[in-house]
Parts: structure tokens; sequence; C-alpha cells
């Protein structure tokens, strides 16, 4: 079957013009103007903009993760997605310590495979590097397609690694032309706070935010920085919240590496006040936590300076019920925030409508940058012939409100309940099927695909 979008009007990373998408397969075979195509389905995109389906390089799916699992699995998570003008994501394989990296990959092969509704790939997070995990790589990354390479510098005892590990790694990833990624929060010094608040009687969530100051995060970012310059590995930062950190990443341009930073929707938008609402403020209850309002304007300026180059979600949602284990001890509240369906709208409504970035920059941070730096591009995050015809139609006008009585996640609240927001995305393709029309998901349970990744490019 064929599709023809007429008279959209087209955005992508670079340009904005008016034209015509042809859709042959699941692929773009055309883009004109006034293209005619009789046995095609026609879709009027007149007064909407066309723009490459979204890319969140940062979700949580089924996760084990304190004591519980993310309560979104593939296939609610990615139908939430698709909603949202999410066509694909990049999920986190994590190795348990003691065992193997492709034990950990089989374990997410079988949660994701037949399930999910949005394409997807794997990040996979080293938890435990030796010599034989050494060896799995080479694989990993030219018979898998999984080319990147997650690290933790907190959370010790489950996921964190030292020093040596972390060299180690990324020296054997710059050989085999991976990259590596961080969660980079100083883990030792955040334990010994919490243990303090706690030896205090210190245990509502504001103690959470309390417990991870800006210098944890400031810290450990320079320490990666340092080792990626040192090992000369492509080095990406996961969810970089505050001007401390962002200025590690400057100091690193100044001579002349090249850092490639993420932050997320939330870190943009929401501000460390949400933690003085007694245990309300567990719903915010994530690592990094939120920041304050002049991190917000360091991150909005670091988009437009070209130092964040992708906007995630870091998607991790828990159930109120699950929030509940931390009620009387903020460090048993599991980490993690709602927002996969939500990023995509959120960033046009408070980026691009209040004029914070341009419709361009919103492309290139929502889905071409991460199309590029985890080696997708030109398949996945542009609009061009011979893409994947992922496409999202958008309402650049429509108004609606976030609630948790009409999203699609499977969670109970949202972050952002009440927020009248301006862009709705309308219908939304994933290789050129309808994936999302009228509100309603047109694809099935499975047709979602895993999407095998070329080696990283330094293009962004
Ligand atoms: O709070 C968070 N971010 N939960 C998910 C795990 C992680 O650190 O990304
Ligand atoms: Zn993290
Ligand atoms: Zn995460």
């Amino acid at each position: 079957m064929s599709i023809l979008i007429k008279n959209g009007r087209i955005i992508s990373a670079a340009d904005d013009y008016h034209a015509d998408i042809l859709i042959e397969g699941e692929t773009i075979s055309a883009i004109g103007r006034n293209l005619d195509a009789p046995r095609a389905k026609v879709i009027d995109a007149k007064g909407k903009l066309v723009f490459p389906g979204g890319i969140d390089p940062h979700v949580h799916l089924d996760m084990p993760f304190m004591g519980t699992f993310s309560s979104d699995d593939y296939e609610s998570g990615t139908r939430a997605a698709l909603h949202g003008g999410t066509t694909m994501v990049i999920d986190f394989v994590l190795q348990t310590q003691g065992k193997s990296l492709y034990s950990a990959l089989r374990e997410w092969q079988k949660k994701s495979v037949g399930k999910a509704l949005g394409d997807y790939s794997y990040h996979i997070a080293v938890t435990d590097f030796n010599e034989s995990t050494r060896k799995e790589l080479k694989d990993l990354i030219e018979k898998e397609g999984i080319t990147s390479f997650k690290t933790f510098m907190a959370y010790k005892g489950a996921l964190m690694i030292d020093d040596g590990q972390m060299v180690d790694l990324m020296q054997e990833v710059k050989k085999l032309g991976g990259m590596v990624t961080v969660h980079a929060t100083n883990g030792d010094m955040i334990d010994k706070l919490i243990a303090k608040h706690r030896s205090e009687g210190k245990l509502s969530p504001l103690y959470h935010y309390l417990s991870q100051p800006e210098i944890t995060e400031a810290e450990a970012s320079g320490r990666f920085v340092d080792m990626a310059y040192y090992t000369d590995v492509p080095a990406y930062i996961v969810h970089l919240t505050c001007e401390g950190a962002l200025n590690q990443v400057r100091n690193a341009a100044k001579r002349n590496q090249k850092v490639f930073v993420e932050t997320c929707i939330q870190y943009l938008l929401l501000d460390a006040s949400l933690y003085e609402k007694d245990f309300e403020g567990a719903k915010w209850v994530m690592s990094p936590p939120l920041r304050q309002k002049k991190d917000q304007e360091t991150l909005w300026a670091g988009i437009n300076q070209g130092l964040v180059q992708v906007v995630a979600t870091d998607h991790c949602p828990f159930m109120w019920e699950q929030k509940l284990m931390g009620k009387e001890d903020f460090s048993k509240i599991p980490n993690g925030h709602p927002a996969i369906e939500n990023r995509i709208e959120l960033l046009y409504s408070e980026g691009v409508h209040t004029g914070k970035i341009s419709l361009n920059k919103f492309v290139e941070v929502s889905s071409t940058n991460a199309a590029k730096i985890f080696g997708m591009y030109p398949r996945k995050g542009c609009i061009a012939v011979g893409s994947d015809a992922d496409i999202v139609i958008f309402d650049p006008h429509a108004t609606h409100k976030l609630s948790a009585k009409t999203h699609q996640m499977n969670v109970d609240y949202s972050g952002y309940e009440g927020w009248e927001i301006t862009g709705k995305c309308e219908t939304v393709l994933l290789r050129g099927q309808v994936a999302i029309e009228q509100g309603e998901v047109r694809v099935e349970k499975g047709y979602g695909q895993f999407i095998k990744r070329g080696k990283v490019s330094k293009v962004v």
C-alpha cells in the first residue's frame, strides 16, 4: 500500500518547506510539489507540521530496579510512545553482575520481541567489566548491531563500575568503534549523604534531592569526560541536569573534545520545589533529581549553543503503589518518572511555542541527533527519499490537557497533571504504516522491530 501526504509543512533539522511525501512500502519514495499517486491513501496535511518520528534514546521498559519493575512494558510503553509521536526508543539491557552481557541481552529479547508496537534498540549496561565480558563486545557491535555501552558511576552494589573498569571498557569500545554512555553522578558521595540523612531521621522525598547536590553530578561528569579524553572514546552523558555538569562539557569543548550530551524533558520544565510537597514529591523522585530554575536556563541555552544534542525522557514509570515502598524512607522510593508519551508535545509547547528553540532545533534534539549519534542515520531521524517512513503529522494549534485520566502510559499519575499544552501529534506513521490516527492505535503488538545500529558517527 502507498500513502501520499499532501500539502504539509515539512520540518527537518535544517529545512522548512511545503511539499508532498509519497510512501511506498516502508520507506519514502518521493518528495515534491503536486505529487500524484492515484492508488495511494491520501492524508491531507494542510496547516500541519510534518516531521520525522521522534527517537527517545533513554527509556526503561519492564526493568527490574530497586526491588520492583518499571510499570510500562514493551507493549504499553511503545504504544504510549507512538501516541506521543515517538516511533523509536532505545532501552537499556542491564547486565547482572557475575553474568554475561549476552545472557542479559537474551532476557531483554524475551521482553521485547513480538511485543513492541514501535521500533526499538538497546544500549547494554556494563555493570561488571572483566576479561570474559571484554570478549563479548565485538559480536555485540558487529553481529547484533548494538553499538553503545552504558555505565553507571552510582548505584553501588548493583550497577556501578569503578574508574579502572571504566577506562578498560572505554579502551576496548574505542578499538571496536562503539560509544560509551554514562549515568554520571558520584555514587560514593551520594551514598554517604543518604546514610547521613537517614541517620538523622530525615526521610521525606526532599532528602532524595538533598542527597544528590549539583556537585555530585558535576564531579562525576568531569571525571567521565577526562577518562573519555584519555581513551579517546566517543562519549555520551545521559540525563545531564545542571550547570555544573554542563560546564565540565564546556571545558572539554575548549580542548576540542567532543562529548555528546542528553538532557531530559523534565529537567527543562520542572524544578526541585516539587520536593517540598511532602510525600507527593515521590512522583518526581528520580536520579539525578530535578534541579533549580537557573539549571533549566542553562540547559535551554546549552541546546541552542549545540552543547546539548538530545532531549530524551529517562522514562522509568512506577505506579503510586510502588512509590509507596518509600513512604517511610526516601531511599526506598523507586527512582523514575513517566514521560515517554509527553516528550514531543511538551518540547514543542514549552520550547517552540514559547520561542525558546526553533522548529529545526526541535527536530534535531527530538529525533535527528539521536539517529546520527547512535548509528541509524539516514534510515531514521529524517524525512528523505529512501528513509524509513517514520513521520509525525502535527497540529501546531491544537490545545489539550495532560492527565493520568487520559494518557496511555501504564502509570496511575502524571508528572504534568493538568498542564494545558499547545500542539498535538495527530497522525503518526511508522515504517509506512499509519500507527496512530484520530487518537487510536492502528498497528498490532509485534509490529515494532529491533533496529540494528551502525558504528558511531562523529557527524553531530
Ligand atoms: O531515576 C532514574 N533515572 N531511574 C532510572 C535509572 C537511571 O538512573 O536512569
Ligand atoms: Zn541514570
Ligand atoms: Zn535511565
